[in-house]
């Protein structure tokens, strides 16, 4: 039988390398690709892990002869785990080391000898290694690479990097193709991290030598792909030990790659990818643990949708500013500082000007940036200009094609950056990255924070599964159990709904205490509040009461329906959290016996008769704000929102002053909160100002609760959520801790039923008309929130999966260009006049906000039970 002519190229790394089991599974990898996929097989291995080190030290001259001996030990002992016999397949491998370590060579520590030296981790491992699958009954050759990776000497490289850090030749060539393919077996074993000199002897790829091996036999076999087998499950869209809500990233471009390996994912060398990609080879990045993962894929397939892909932090970022001496704009200024960069070994990363300053970074991992460098470099600098030197800085970049056409999506992230002191800011012209140097103390916590924020302002798409795989949360736990939404068995009821008329909201009352019910088994919690704006209907309110909420009201309206709805309900069970209401709302809300919470001097000021001998609640802003928006931040100098910690004494002051009790302390900082710990820290602060002021029995940490609207994302773990607070409930037992929420409690019970009205064309974009849009729900337009759309009339019309679906924008009949419901919505090709739209998770802030814009008129509600 001939072997296939059809490659398949797999690297395995260190810790891939060195126990028995990992070279198990090596071998069933590969025999899987060779039966299965009908391949032949190369596997690129690095050293056991350690080895490079080891072999670096001899290279640099220390303790040769004990180094070499406890290499060699280290070797036949693995071989011994491995069933072989050492000095058999070891020997001639150990005779070279120690003549290398006799060599005359070592003594100047010359180059071509340091390259030998380093080479022999792989020589070793990919000795045992194919030996080991021998003897396993599997058809494995051994070839040593330097017989097939030519190194090249490139312009600008100096004696070391032609030795110790080459590139290799790597266009295709069908001579080369047949003789490797001559080599017998059909599946074959080689060595990462080496090649051939121009000269005959060894040549050394460098940091990441082994991916790059790999890249360069994929593009000169022009294989089937490339597989890159490490210890993560793939490249994510940020660093999964920082947030734990990156996704993993099913596929990318080459260019895209690029970049994420560049500004921050040590998964992927990347150098590894312009070989593969000048090849068109695809590559994968996969995991030895969980091998089932699909991974990120990396090929030259179109993205479809513009959007950020990750986001990276780079530490140790030393910037150089450099102020005009009067020389600017004169020609050769640039030329002369670069030049003196060039002298002292550094490479320049990011490069900001001004009419008289020049600011560069350098990036530790590319260069060596010690402090006598730098002070070097300044010295010789200061010759041209005055020098300033920042550091340590962090990079923080945003990755992903069509960044330009982006940028009005990203207003949140601006606005983060705006808080912090911003040193350089770029923007690549290939329209791929955006980088901020900030100091690197105020990138702490950061990298949450933003990589939430791309998601809420959909600058990350994260809805597209083609781009965006699992979490990294997920991954590890397993996927969070978010049910089947309740309307999914309920098609016929909703579809009969709709025909009485459109745009109708329905709600779910099971779904409604369901949330109320798990809220309430919370024991660590003592009062809990149902922020009424976010749904004020009367079953609702009702269905609340009776399971034993209090309520939060905003307004006198408010406050009037509650009562008008409730008449029997106890005022000690209603709160009034009003914003800039006039006098005469703060007198009817005591007047109906509510707790007032109150978030400004001025008004026990100017009304002093108001509040005189009251119990009252005090809203503080703690200084920031959270949520999914910047619109529904409440917390921060920029919001209208609670009074600010410095003025906390005043206020205590002048509440005295008037007889007036602080019996409760609030902070409400935003709205559909993504970071669990931010409840607990809330509580923690307010309970150490309440300790201060003396008279509080009641600690409120608001509401804020998030929903899970994307497809993937997990709803709020409660029962972490609940630990956060009983531990800090535990530090201050003596206060009564009160929430206040809106949104979990009513969004995942609504949907909104649309008709649709009309399916058009136009310049190669599909949109569904419906018959109401922003007016019946404002939310997308307001905050490019995000709800699920599905179709109800159709089959598979709910799934958003299969074939014959098609991405529509889903768009309202209103006159205003953000009428949009959803962008690029996968729902059936089919979907024409008279189908029903379901929008999902529409319960809060819904019908609250609807409106009669255009006048259309409001939406129909139902509720079911
Ligand atoms: N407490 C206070 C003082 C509030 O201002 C709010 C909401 C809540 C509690 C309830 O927050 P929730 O648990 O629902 O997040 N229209 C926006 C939300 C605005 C929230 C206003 N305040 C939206 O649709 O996302």
């Amino acid at each position: 039988m001939p072997l296939p002519d059809r490659w398949i190229v797999l690297k395995f790394g260190g810790t891939s390398v060195s126990r028995r089991e990992r070279w198990d599974t090596i071998g069933r990898l590969a025999r899987e690709r060779a039966e299965d996929g009908a391949a032949r097989v190369l596997v690129v291995v690095s050293a056991l892990s350690g080895v490079t080190n080891e072999l670096q030290a001899i290279a640099d001259g220390g303790a040769i002869g004990d180094r070499v001996d406890a290499l060699i030990e280290r070797h036949r002992a693995f071989s011994v785990e491995l069933g072989l016999e050492p000095g058999s397949v070891l020997g001639e491998r150990t005779t070279v080391l120690r003549a290398l370590a006799n060599d005359a060579r070592a003594a100047t520590r010359a180059l071509d000898w340091q390259a030998e030296v380093l080479a022999q981790g792989e020589l070793l491992s990919s000795t045992l290694g194919a030996a080991y699958l021998r003897a396993q009954g599997l058809d494995f050759g051994w070839c040593d690479a330097r017989e097939w990776l030519d190194a090249i000497a490139l312009p600008n490289q100096n004696a070391w990097s032609t030795r110790l850090s080459v590139s290799c030749r790597h266009e295709s060539d069908a001579a080369w193709r047949a003789r490797f393919a001559r080599q017998p077996a059909r599946m074959l074993l080689t060595q990462g991290f080496i090649a051939r000199h121009g000269d005959g002897g060894t040549a050394i790829l460098g940091r990441g030598g082994s991916d790059t091996s790999a890249a360069y036999f994929g593009a000169l076999l022009g294989a089937q792909r490339v597989e890159i087998w490490t210890d993560v499950p793939g490249m994510f869209s940020a660093n999964p030990r920082i947030v734990p809500e990156a996704r993993l990233l099913a596929r990318l471009d080459y260019a895209e790659a690029q970049e994420i390996a560049t500004t921050g994912a040590r998964v992927l060398h990347p150098r590894s990818i312009a070989p593969c990609r000048d090849g068109n080879v695809p590559m994968a990045i996969l995991d030895t643990a969980r091998p089932d993962l699909a991974g990120t894929r990396i090929d030259a397939s179109a993205t479809t949708v513009p959007g950020v892909k990750a986001i990276s932090r780079r530490n140790g970022i030393v910037l150089v500013s450099m102020e005009s001496i009067g020389m600017w704009q004169q020609v050769g200024f640039l030329a002369d500082i670069f030049e003196r960069f060039k002298r002292h070994g550094l490479s320049v990363d990011l490069i900001g000007s001004s009419e008289t300053n020049v600011t560069v970074s350098l990036d530790p991992s590319e260069n060596l940036v010690t402090g006598n460098v730098l002070e070097a470099l300044a010295a010789d600098l200061a010759e041209v200009c005055r020098v300033k030197v920042i550091a340590p800085c962090a990079a923080i970049t945003l990755v992903g094609r069509g960044m330009r056409s982006l940028l009005h999506r990203l207003s949140d992230i601006w606005a983060a950056f705006g808080r912090e002191r911003v040193h350089l800011i770029s923007q690549s012209s290939n329209d791929l990255n955006l980088t901020f140097v900030i100091d690197e103390a105020d990138a702490d916590g950061l990298l949450p924070q933003l990589h939430a924020e791309l998601v809420h302002s959909g600058a990350m798409p994260m809805h597209d599964a083609s781009v965006f795989g699992p979490s990294w949360h997920e991954i590890t736990h397993g996927r969070a159990q978010r049910g089947p939404a309740w309307w999914r068995g309920r098609r016929e009821a909703l579809l009969q709904a709709a025909a009485r008329g459109t745009p109708r909201y329905v709600y779910d009352l099971a779904t409604l205490r369901a949330r109320a019910r798990a809220l309430a088994a919370i024991d660590t919690i003592d009062r809990r509040f149902y922020a009424l704006k976010a749904n004020p209907h009367p079953t609702i309110l009702r269905a609340l009461e009776a399971e034993g909420f209090g309520f939060e009201c905003v307004s006198s309206g408010e406050l009037a329906h509650l009562f008008a709805t409730l008449p029997g309900l106890e005022p000690e069970r209603v709160l009034f959290t009003p914003s800039f209401a006039p006098r005469r709302e703060y007198e009817e809300a005591f007047a109906r016996g509510a707790t007032v919470t109150v978030d400004n001097i001025e008004a026990l000021q100017r009304w002093p008769d108001v509040f005189e001998g009251r119990g009252l609640w005090l809203r503080l802003d703690l200084g920031r704000g959270e949520g999914h928006h910047a619109k529904v931040r409440t917390g921060g100098s920029q919001a209208k929102f609670g009074l600010p910690l410095p003025r906390l004494d005043a206020f205590v002051a002048q509440a005295r002053a008037l007889d007036a009790r602080i019996a409760g302390l609030h902070a409400h900082l935003g709205s559909g909160v993504e970071l669990p710990s931010h409840w607990r820290e809330v509580y923690a602060e307010l309970a150490a100002h309440a300790d201060r002021i003396g008279t509080v029995a009641t600690i409120d940490i608001g509401g804020g609760l998030p929903v899970p609207y994307l497809p993937d994302a997990a709803p709020l773990d409660l029962e972490a959520w609940a630990r956060g607070l009983a531990e800090v409930k535990a530090l201050y037992p003596q206060y009564a801790l009160a929430v206040e929420p809106g949104r979990f409690l009513v969004a995942e019970c609504g949907v909104l039923l649309l008709h649709v009205t009309q399916v058009v064309e136009k310049d190669g974009m599909r949109r569904v008309g419906c018959d109401a849009g922003m007016n019946a729900l404002l939310r997308p337009a307001l905050y490019d929130a995000f709800h699920a759309i599905a179709n109800l009339s159709r089959p598979g019309g709910d799934t958003a999966q299969g074939d014959g679906v098609l991405a529509f924008d889903v768009v309202g009949p209103v006159c205003e260009s953000g009428d949009v419901l959803g962008r690029q919505r996968l729902l059936p090709a089919a979907t024409s006049e008279g189908d029903v739209l379901l929008v999902a998770d529409a319960g809060a802030y819904g019908m609250a906000m609807a409106n009669t814009y255009n006048l259309r008129a409001l939406p129909a509600e139902d509720v079911i039970e």
